[in-house]
């Protein structure tokens, strides 16, 4: 599938995912699903999404000794997800034996790192006893994860380009905080257009609420593809 964009399913109730789902067209999206709705209903969450055609971003985020993480990644690659991540905080040895898990299994499931969470502040990093600027904790936290063998890493669209150049085109970019030109930012704070997005090194867009939000789900994920051509 050519599509950058994954819609995040942030819901309370199943039927209201699934009644997204069958509003949307699987060839067009990717969907993501996380801790709300993973915890609520299980694996039949994403049985639901890829019953319908979707490829599923498994956002666990996984953080645990290695052996634990392993067996996570490796029920997630059982389930059959398109995608799933861990904490590249977890360390190196975690990090290789989940991609490990997930190669074994025989499953090409992509594996990536969420590297400093963009809800932290300067000071909250300090006091978590990490030194140096957000910035400089992404890029080692970043470089260590793909050292570690992961595909990539979830980062902000204006860590992009930054990690896009320490890090070359081989490595997978997925961004949160997007928004179409004109739209609510909603609780995000430092937003950008998918397309600039995309100009800025990004691989995979995660888009929730303008798409989830809109009056027709499937005309603004349609009008999101044509803007990025
Ligand atoms: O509705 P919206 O487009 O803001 O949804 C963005 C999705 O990406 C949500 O599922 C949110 O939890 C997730 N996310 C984020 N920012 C991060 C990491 C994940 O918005 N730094």
């Amino acid at each position: 599938m050519k599509s950058p964009i994954i819609v995040a399913l942030d819901y309370p109730e199943l039927d209201m995912a699934t009644g997204m789902l069958d509003r949307l067209d699987p060839d067009m999206t990717r969907v993501k699903v996380g801790k709300e709705m993973f915890t609520r209903f299980g694996p039949a969450m994403v049985e639901a999404c890829m019953q319908r055609g979707f490829e599923v971003f498994l956002d666990l985020k996984f953080h645990d000794i290695p052996n634990t993480v392993a067996g996570a990644c490796r029920s997630a690659a059982d389930l059959g997800v398109w995608m799933m991540n861990v904490h590249a905080s977890g360390g190196r040895r975690m990090m290789e034996a989940a991609a490990e898990a997930i190669r074994a299994s025989g499953s090409s499931a992509k594996l990536i790192a969420v590297t400093i969470l963009t809800s932290l502040s300067q000071e909250e990093i300090a006091e978590i006893g990490y030194a140096g600027t957000p910035e400089d904790n992404v890029s080692r936290l970043a470089r260590l994860a793909k050292e570690s063998g992961l595909d990539g890493i979830v980062c902000s669209p204006h860590e992009a380009a930054r990690i896009r150049g320490e890090l070359g085109p081989d490595f997978e970019l997925v961004t949160p905080g997007v928004r179409p030109a004109g739209s609510d930012t909603g609780d995000q704070r430092r937003v950008m257009t998918p397309r600039d997005a995309l100009d800025a090194g990004a691989t995979y867009l995660v888009i929730g609420r303008p798409i989830t939000g809109a009056p027709d789900p499937q005309k603004a994920l349609e009008e999101i593809l044509a803007s990025i051509g």
